[in-house]
């Protein structure tokens, strides 16, 4: 049985969280003293002299009532990559615990693990980018606090199937961390769905992609109110920002909107995904259920210098194991995407 007390660092579970002053003073008041603003304005405009919401409270209202959760469910980070650096400093002791990933996959939990002196255990995905759930399963060990499942993954953009992770969340009694950075993009419902039946299902999602909002860096993580409780606990008092906080407040009512952008992208992925495969020099264009594809080339850094030349910037993944030869083009534009077959079109004809 998955028992929360049981992996949180002893340190973790017993500190206090920082207490601020927007924390302190939630009343009403009109001469606000308390946080050692600036009272007399802010060079930026708006009310930016003011501290944030340390709690995001209107934000994670609305965020709850779009995905069917409770706003104590809800976590929310500057970027996902807070909250994946944050799930390692509540459960690992560094120098001590060990994290489970499965690479070809998301870099930044290598970076995370390395940052906080955790041990990496690489499975490596099988040559369809499946998880091959027993060596998982036999891999763990009582250090093991935390297992990265990324679906669709990155920079496979294939869906992790269902009943792996269904294995995995039932055979494992730490946190199993499902990244769903690009799930806007799939069919698949989201794991957020089943969050009432695993207690160490966290599920990490973002306003980077299908948003269109990287640049704010929202990331949100949904899990179990014990789990949230803890993640709200030790992360940085103000972590999202004010502007942050109302723009995108302003695009979850534009949800319209998003669903013609995902569908756009999706058409233009499609297209992407018929056409690549009939270029001479591809030589093979594995499923997406991304914003992006990945592609197999003959050479893979003679057309990645090729498209640069052309003001064509791609991902070159040639030196990923399990990825040789590939390179990660992420869906642009209808005129992009067009500049882009020509230009692969064009490095293929070449002697
Ligand atoms: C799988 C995956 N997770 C998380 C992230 C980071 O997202 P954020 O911009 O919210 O930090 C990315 C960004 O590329 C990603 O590919």
């Amino acid at each position: 049985m998955f028992n929360l007390n049981d992996i949180i660092r002893p340190n973790v579970l017993k500190m206090k969280a920082y207490s601020s002053a927007r924390d302190e003073f939630k009343g009403a008041a009109s001469v606000f003293l308390d946080a050692n603003e600036n009272s007399l304005g802010s060079l930026a405009g708006e009310n930016y002299n003011r501290y944030p919401d340390p709690q995001q409270k209107k934000l994670k209202q609305r965020i709850a009532e779009i995905k069917g959760v409770k706003p104590e469910q809800i976590f929310l980070g500057n970027g996902s990559d807070e909250a994946i650096d944050l799930l390692f400093r509540m459960v690992c002791r560094p120098g001590h615990d060990s994290m489970l990933h499965l690479p070809p996959t998301y870099g930044m939990y290598e970076v995370s693990a390395n940052l906080n002196e955790v041990e990496m255990q690489a499975v490596q995905l099988t040559a369809d980018f499946q998880i091959p759930v027993e060596e998982v399963l036999l891999s763990i060990k009582p250090e093991t606090k935390l297992i990265f499942i990324c679906s669709p993954n990155n920079p496979t953009g294939n869906l992790i199937e269902p009943e792996s992770i269904e294995d995995i969340l039932l055979g494992f009694k730490g946190l199993v961390v499902v990244d769903e950075a690009y799930i806007d993009f799939s069919a698949q419902p989201s794991w957020t769905t089943r969050l009432q039946e695993f207690s160490n299902l966290v599920v990490l999602q973002t306003f980077s992609k299908a948003w269109g909002m990287a640049a704010l860096r929202l990331g949100l993580a949904f899990a179990s109110e014990e789990v949230i409780a803890v993640m709200n606990k030790i992360k940085p008092p103000y972590n999202i920002n004010q502007a942050t906080q109302v723009l995108a407040q302003q695009a979850l009512e534009r949800e319209e909107a998003l669903r013609d952008m995902v569908e756009e992208t999706v058409q233009e992925r499609e297209l992407l995904l018929h056409a690549l495969p009939s270029l001479p020099t591809v030589e093979h264009v594995y499923p997406s259920d991304a914003n992006f594809i990945l592609v197999k080339v003959k050479d893979a850094n003679g057309l990645y210098n090729y498209l640069l030349d052309k003001g064509i910037v791609v991902r070159n993944r040639s030196s990923l194991a399990g990825c040789e030869g590939c390179l990660r083009i992420s869906i642009g534009t209808l005129e992009e995407n067009q500049k882009l077959l020509q230009a692969i079109a064009e490095f293929g004809t070449k002697d």
